[in-house]
């Protein structure tokens, strides 16, 4: 019987147990024998393998995390390492491997092709920094999960008229908070990709007051340079208002999969074992104008970064007077 390994890798996200379940399901109907690797490149390198049955995955579909574990491995990135984990895939006699993670996953994945393992990747990352493809697993649930969040913290801030100050996750991708500005209807967005000094932060902040903004919010992505205690500092001093500050942190990343992951994973789990059955290796899915797309990996890890220019017009277009 052939076999199918799979991997989760980097960060966890909402849905990659649901693609593990269909990939273990599909991998069934077809004969085919999957192969859970525990820990990400940990496990690769330490031969953490096992056949996975479908009962055991019965009920994970619904949870966030993953089944598989996963890890960061900095090990991975030393060629000789590579070359470990592709003969302990050798030795255990598995014919290819999915690996669902994000861009540190991906260029794992692509070391390994250069000893000879076929590759199918799939984009597991709350970030949405892959960015060949317009959603990667995990980034609608955490989006919704920070808009619930925002929306709660705003609803206290109100009663004192606060000003409310978020840090969002996303490494050095603003999406996640370009995302949850514009549904929370945020006075100032602060990401990489549109460089802020404080002082404009202030002036957003002043601007949402002079509009009638009982309590402006203020979203930050967590890798812009200033902290939270600065822009809270920076805007009491200027503008005589209180501020307060929350950083999201993990509530991001836990939870069940909205629906959209939900169908993602299903859909790329599916397309994973369907790529295994025909020997169409190399590849990284993606899903692009609401269709499964399949893009040569070496394509997929040298994709440009795209910021979402028409939502972040939008977003703008929220606050001119
Ligand atoms: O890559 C996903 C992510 O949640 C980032 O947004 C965040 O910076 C990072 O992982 C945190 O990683 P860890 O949980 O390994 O500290």
């Amino acid at each position: 019987m052939k076999k199918l390994g799979i991997l989760c890798s980097g960060g966890d996200s909402q849905g990659m147990n649901a693609c593990i379940k269909t990939i273990v399901n599909c991998c069934h109907h077809a004969g085919i024998t999957p192969v859970g690797i525990y820990y990400g490149y940990e496990g690769l390198l330490s031969s953490s393998f096992k056949e996975i049955s479908n009962e055991e995955v019965a009920s994970i579909g619904l949870l966030g995390g993953t089944y598989l574990k996963t890890s960061r491995c900095p090990e991975f990135f030393d060629i000789k390492n590579v070359e470990i984990g592709a003969n302990n895939l050798k030795k255990a006699r598995i014919d290819a491997l999915v690996v669902i993670g994000g861009n540190g996953s991906y260029k794992g994945a692509y070391d390994l092709q250069k000893f000879g393992v076929s590759l199918i990747c799939i984009p597991g990352t709350i970030d949405n920094d892959l960015f060949y493809t317009d959603m990667s697993l995990g980034f609608d649930t955490a989006v919704s999960n920070a808009v619930w969040a925002v929306d709660n913290i705003k609803q206290s801030m109100f009663s004192n008229n606060r000003v409310l100050v978020v840090k969002v996750m996303g490494r050095k991708c603003g999406h996640i908070a370009l995302h949850v500005a514009t549904v929370c209807n945020a006075s100032s967005l602060v990401v990489l990709e549109c460089p802020k000094q404080l002082t404009d932060i202030i002036k957003d902040v002043k601007n949402a007051l002079e509009l009638g903004v009982v309590s402006p919010v203020v979203v930050m992505n967590e890798s812009v340079p200033f902290s939270l205690d600065e822009v809270k500092d920076a805007i009491e001093k200027a503008l005589d208002i209180e501020v307060r500050c929350s950083e999201l942190g993990y509530i991001q990343r836990g939870g069940t999969p909205s629906v959209k992951d939900r169908q993602l994973a299903i859909m790329w789990g599916v397309s994973a074992v369907e790529c295994f059955k025909k020997g169409e290796f190399g590849i990284a899915l993606g899903y692009t104008n609401h269709q499964v797309r399949r893009v040569p990996l070496e394509e997929a890890i040298h994709s440009e970064d795209v910021f979402d220019q028409e939502l972040y017009q939008h977003f703008l277009a929220l606050h001119q007077k």
